[in-house]
């Protein structure tokens, strides 16, 4: 769903000021310092949302897969949203993804069908800057896993 109006860009602007208060509510001391400096969204900076939904009823691939592992139904959303993610940068184009929202109210606000569930909410605009370090990594937030923690063999 692109979001277009100004009065739903605000208002999930307001479900993002909502949902932040009460994340920095659970960091304290220099982790909750560090969570004020972060920007951790580019709602009025982006001149493209696109809310993206998994139809949690939806026929389509008539459940294949699903029965034993329901949750694939979002993971081919969160596949298409990287496929997406990938293809906007090779244009030089930057990608947001908001998560701190209310998924509820933000699905309640755009009108769409109560089997939706709120995957993604994504900003897509031109980067102010480049960088070849993750962000969260030159803030200090999470340093990067070194591969061989996460690769095994059995
Ligand atoms: C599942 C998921 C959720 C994310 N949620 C947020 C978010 O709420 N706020 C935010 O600033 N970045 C969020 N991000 C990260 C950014 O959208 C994006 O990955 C980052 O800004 C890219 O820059 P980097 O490569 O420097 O990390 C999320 C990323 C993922 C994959």
């Amino acid at each position: 769903v692109f979001v277009e109006s100004a009065d739903r860009r605000e208002a999930v602007k307001s479900s993002f000021v909502r949902a932040n208060a009460k994340a920095l509510e659970s960091y304290y001391g220099e982790k909750r310092a560090q969570y004020v400096r972060l920007k951790l969204e580019g709602l009025e900076d982006a001149p493209v949302h696109l809310a993206v939904f998994a139809d949690e009823a939806t026929q389509a691939g008539s459940g294949l897969g699903r029965k034993t592992m329901p949750h694939t139904l979002q993971y081919s959303v969160v596949a298409a949203i990287q496929t997406l993610w990938l293809a906007a940068r090779a244009e030089g184009l930057g990608v947001g993804w908001i998560s701190i929202l209310e998924p509820k109210i933000v699905r309640r606000m755009l009108d769409v069908p109560d089997t939706w569930t709120l995957v993604a909410y994504l900003c897509i605009g031109r980067p102010v800057e480049e960088h070849l370090d993750p962000e969260l990594d030159r803030h200090h937030w999470q340093e990067r896993l070194g591969v061989e923690r996460l690769i095994f063999t059995r």
